[in-house]
This record gives structure tokens, sequence and C-alpha cells, in this order.
């Protein structure tokens, strides 16, 4: 109930929208960020975000959960390569909806160019501006390149102790701030989207209204990859067919 209060001040003094997402990451989100102001009820925490701009885009960034890494479930990227032989022949447009600080989209560029696919670009969104501008800067710590196999380290040059993504790769992808639950979803159809470890985060309609966009915003033939513990009940319903684990196609 007292999310209520802060889910309707965003809405008419910051026209934020957060109905969209689970009521237990909402909780648990704003729980620990009131820990970390000394913040001790919603309603003062609902006052603060209105006055304080820092304090709120603080507040988006804390809700939104950036954790990431180059290769995430390294298994599902040898399937992905799998899948994609019928587009072989094909400039593929591909899109990372959710990209936090940019290890996925760059992940997917170096797999189509070490695999000899082309792509026409990669878009990459999110709604948090302060991770997009990490992902541009493209420089990354030990802990997101760990899991990057031994023949994609040369996608990267040493920067100090940090790994940068090489330019080649870089300009393979272009980011732009999307919120999914607001914004407009793309003009142009796609071969590949990429929706990993984003709708854990939303409440059952989102995810509803999630999939069905997603579906529309694939090119019959195009594939959808989901994270690992992400299902698509009844995808018939959105004109999804399963491939296997994580991997959707539209009929
Ligand atoms: C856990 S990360 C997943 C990153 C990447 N897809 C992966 O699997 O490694 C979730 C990302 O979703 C983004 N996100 C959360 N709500 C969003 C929204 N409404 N629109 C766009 N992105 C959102 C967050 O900012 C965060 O970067």
């Amino acid at each position: 109930m007292e999310l209520d209060i802060l889910i309707d001040y965003l809405i008419r003094y910051r026209e934020f929208d957060l109905s969209g997402y689970s009521k237990s990451t909402l909780t648990r989100r704003t729980a620990y960020f009131m820990g970390i102001y000394g913040i001790t009820s919603v309603q003062e925490l609902a006052d603060k975000l209105v006055r304080d701009n820092t304090l709120f885009q603080d507040f988006l960034d804390k809700l939104t959960i950036n954790v990431t890494e180059f290769f995430r479930d390294p298994c599902a990227w040898t399937e992905l390569v799998k899948l994609l032989a019928p587009f072989r022949s094909k400039s593929l447009s591909a899109w990372s909806a959710g990209c936090s600080v940019g290890c996925e989209p760059y992940t997917l560029a170096m797999v189509l160019k070490e695999n000899g696919f082309s792509a026409r670009r990669i878009l990459a969104t999110d709604i948090d501006k302060v991770a997009l501008q990490r992902a541009r800067e493209g420089i990354y710590e030990l802990k997101e390149v760990k899991r990057v196999p031994p023949p994609y380290m040369k996608y990267f040059s040493k920067v100090g102790d940090r790994y940068a993504v090489v330019e080649s790769i870089k300009k393979m992808v272009t980011f732009r701030h999307q919120n999914l639950l607001k914004d407009d979803f793309p003009q142009e159809e796609m071969d590949l989207i990429l929706f990993r470890n984003v709708v854990i985060y939303f409440n059952q309609e989102s995810h509803e209204l999630l999939w069905g966009k997603f579906s529309k915003a694939l090119k019959p033939g195009g594939l959808l990859f989901v994270g690992g513990s992400e299902v698509i009940f009844d995808p018939k319903k959105y004109d999804l067919k399963l491939l296997s684990h994580g991997f959707y196609r539209r009929v």
C-alpha cells in the first residue's frame, strides 16, 4: 500500500511510471535505498524524490539493477551461433534491449564477427543513462570480462588494469536511451532481439505486454534470445515458437 504513494508521486511529479515493475523488486530496492540515505518512511522518500533531482537520479540508478558480464551464460552464446546459421548470407539487424553497461551487445558484436556473420548494426538500449555512458566508453573491470573465451580476448586492449573494447567492435553498436515500458519500439523489424535478465523485474502485466511487442518487433523467422531463468508461457499466443532453452522464433 505504501508503495502506491511512491508510484503515484513519481507519476504525478516526475512523469515516471513504476507501476510496471514487480512489487517485490520495488519493495526490496526501495528499502535498500532508504537504508543508504537513512530515510525512515516511504512518504519521506516520495517527498525527497520529488524535490531533489540528484536523489531521484540515484534512486533510478539503484532501482535498475545493472549486473551483467561479457558472455553471460556461455552455453547460450554457443547455441546462438548454431541458431543463426540460416542468417549467414544476410546482413543482420539486431537489438539488445536492456543492455546495461554494454557487455551484452559487445559480446554479440564479437560473436558475429568471430563467426563470419555480418551485422547492419546492433542497436543497444537501456533506461539507465549512467549505464549507457559506461557502455559508450567501453572500458571494463576484470570481473566483467572473466568469462570471455581466450580467442575473444583479441577484441580488448589492456588499459592499466582494465579492458577496453577495440574500436572495430565498438563501432558495430549504437547505444540509445529507451524505457521499454513507455517509449516506442524501433521502427525497423529485427532479425535478432536479445532481451535477457530484464523482464524478471517487471510484473505479469508487463511481461505479457512486452512479449507481444518484442514478437511484433521481429521479422518472421527472427530470433528472440531471453535470459536463462525466463520462460514465455504459451508462446503461440505471441506468434513465437520455442526452439531451445532461451530461444524463440517468430513464426
Ligand atoms: C540485470 S541487467 C541485464 C543486462 C543484460 N541484458 C544481461 O543480461 O546481462 C537489467 C537491465 O535492464 C534495465 N532496465 C530496467 N528497467 C528498464 C526499462 N523500463 N526499460 C529499459 N531498460 C530497463 C536496467 O537498467 C539494467 O541495465
